[in-house]
């Protein structure tokens, strides 16, 4: 089956196309950065208006890539949570309008189940895998063990990953999104320069917390050692903070549930030292680690495309009442 996906649910406005035996055919992105930038995170109000203006333009050049229509296209996925109330909307209602006009049937995603598969568009992963979702609004740890079946081990108990990028990106002075600004800055510094704080929480524990090294990070840069250290230097060992647990407890939670399989994901998921940690850590623990291309770690439509596919192959489509929810189902 050939199915049209679409992505809303934050600041990007996303369509793709993909094909059960041909592979992805489309997948554009049109970003919001520029209609954010000047408040440093992204305005609700101003991401839906921005994805109703686009929507059209973005969903008729992925049809047009992939040179297909109502002919050829089998069904329409969409994001339907968790995210924007409003910026969920305007994508719910697009793909709505067309799927009933279309004649087709309709398949609601939730995002972050997406991320978690989008690395099937590049690589068939063995089920089943310990799969870290790091991205601005999440930071999770499942146990995915089918396409249906994806189990919650731990999440972060105040900011998400994305997040605590964002704001220290914020406090240097740097531009947004802040991780790519950061991941930046940080490879001309020393990153063991400025020991911040590492929130391990319980041995066990799949959880994490980012909002305490937020706070050390703004005490730090009030002080006279902050004041005159340079940028490169805080903004390494700001990342190696982040990285060091996030890799510390994805593979902890690989042993810990017997499964030597990791799966990145999500838009923190392209930062260049949390790739090579992974890839070091996980060689050394005998672990695989799969690492989807930066394209699909960011939010895209072509794993809604893909994992719409699936469930509309299998049968598993969704009624005309479908609608938008802002918080994850996901928790223990
Ligand atoms: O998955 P995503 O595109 O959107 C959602 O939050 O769902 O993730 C966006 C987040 C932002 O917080 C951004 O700063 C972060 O991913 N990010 C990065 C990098 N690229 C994007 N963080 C660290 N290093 C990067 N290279
Ligand atoms: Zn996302």
């Amino acid at each position: 089956m050939r199915v049209l996906g679409i992505e809303s649910s934050c600041d990007d406005t996303a369509a793709a196309v993909y094909d059960a035996s041909a592979g992805l055919l489309s997948n554009v992105v049109s970003s919001q950065v520029s209609v954010h930038a000047d408040y440093g995170g992204v305005v609700p109000e101003l991401a839906s208006r921005k994805h109703i203006r686009s929507i059209v333009p973005v969903v008729e050049r992925a049809l047009s890539e992939a040179t297909s229509g109502p002919g050829e296209i089998g069904g329409v996925a969409v994001t339907v949570g968790p995210g924007l109330i409003g910026s969920l909307l305007v994508g719910l209602c697009f793909a709505k309008s067309l799927a009933f006009a279309w004649d087709r049937s309709l398949c609601g995603i939730d995002h972050l189940e997406s991320h978690v598969f989008a690395i099937f568009l590049e690589k068939a992963v063995p089920f089943p895998y310990i799969a870290l979702l790091v991205s601005g609004g999440h930071t999770s740890l499942f146990r995915v063990e089918g396409f249906e079946s994806v189990v919650f081990l731990g999440g972060t108990l105040d900011d998400a990953a994305g997040e605590a990028f964002d704001k220290a990106a914020k406090q240097l002075g740097l531009g947004y999104p802040g991780g790519v600004e950061i991941d930046r800055l940080a490879r001309q510094g020393d990153r063991g320069r400025f020991p911040f704080p590492r929130a391990w929480l319980s041995p066990d524990s799949a959880d994490f917390s980012f909002s305490g090294l937020k706070t050390a990070l703004r005490t730090f840069l009030g002080s006279p050692e902050g004041r005159s250290a340079r940028g490169e230097d805080v903004a390494a060992s700001f990342q190696e903070a982040v990285v060091e647990v996030l890799v510390g407890k994805t593979l902890s939670a690989a042993r810990r549930e017997g499964i030597p399989r990791v799966v990145l994901a999500g838009g923190v998921s392209a930062n260049s030292r949390l790739r090579d940690r992974i890839e070091e850590e996980g060689r050394r623990a005998g672990a695989e680690v799969y690492l989807p291309s930066r394209v699909l770690c960011t939010d895209n439509a072509a794993m809604v495309a893909f994992l719409g596919e699936r469930r509309l192959s299998a049968g598993l489509s969704s009624g005309w009442d479908l609608n938008v929810y802002a918080s994850s189902r996901f928790s223990r």
